[in-house]
């Protein structure tokens, strides 16, 4: 038995309760039937599909269950998700904007694009784009604007990668949501180190809306939402 429940504040986002074991992250699948990782939980409801969202392997539920409180994603949304690898986050980012929303996945390594070919034929809004978040101009013209610019890329210039996109893509008001991987940028320094000093580069041109910590659930990684 299981009793489902809309999070109180953000979009398309439900929480799970089951008998005996808590509750937990879900989405209503937009592509019933269709596994994206071979061990993917999933149950009916009501005649809908619904998808554990595992804050262990997805940094933005990471981010909710450790209290995120400004979430930037909503149906219709475009985004441009930058770092798709085989497309896990991204299908719940697909969920959460529906079928009248865009997820423009860039993705630079032709191994995971294998992956993520798959998962963007069964869901009719996720466009696959292999090319360098580094150099926009190569998908410019497929994407023209963003609602939402989401980013994971562990790369010692992710920041500059992340600004040079919000610059170009973002529309005024749009959020952006960053992961930063500290260890990729400098393993000399202390994590904590790190996260500020990025966080005052970010805060040079954009609102950041909040920080979080994703231990334990992503060792030394922070996620922040920003708003142009
Ligand atoms: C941590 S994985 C992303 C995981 C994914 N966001 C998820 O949660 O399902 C980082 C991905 O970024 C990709 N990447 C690294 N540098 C990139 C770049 N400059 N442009 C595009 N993708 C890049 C890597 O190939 C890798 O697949």
């Amino acid at each position: 038995m299981v009793e489902l429940v809309r999070h109180p504040d953000f979009d398309n986002v439900y929480w799970a309760a089951f008998e005996g074991k808590g509750r937990k992250l879900v989405t209503k699948s937009l592509a019933p039937g269709f596994k994206v990782f071979v061990d993917e939980w999933t149950f009916e409801h009501k005649g809908s599909e619904f998808r554990m969202w595992d804050p262990y392997r997805s940094k933005l539920a990471a981010a909710i269950m450790k209290g995120l409180k400004r979430f930037p994603l909503r149906r219709g949304d475009r985004v441009l998700y930058l770092g798709a690898a085989s497309g896990t986050t991204a299908s719940f980012v697909s969920d959460i904007v529906d079928a009248e929303g865009k997820v423009f996945c860039v993705e630079i390594s032709s191994r995971p694009l294998r992956d993520l070919l798959q998962v963007c034929s069964k869901r009719s809004n996720m466009l696959p784009i292999l090319a360098d978040a580094g150099d926009p101009c190569a998908y410019a013209p497929l994407v023209s604007s963003a609602d939402v610019v989401y980013q994971d890329i562990a790369q010692p210039d992710q920041v500059d990668i992340f600004l040079k996109n919000v610059r170009i893509f973002l529309r005024e008001g749009g959020y952006g949501v960053l992961a930063v991987k500290a260890r990729a940028i400098d393993v000399s320094k202390r994590p904590c180190e790190i996260f500020s000093e990025e966080l005052e580069r970010l805060q040079r041109e954009l609102d950041v809306l909040d920080t979080k910590i994703l231990d334990p659930y992503e060792r030394d990684h922070a996620m922040f939402i920003v708003r142009k």
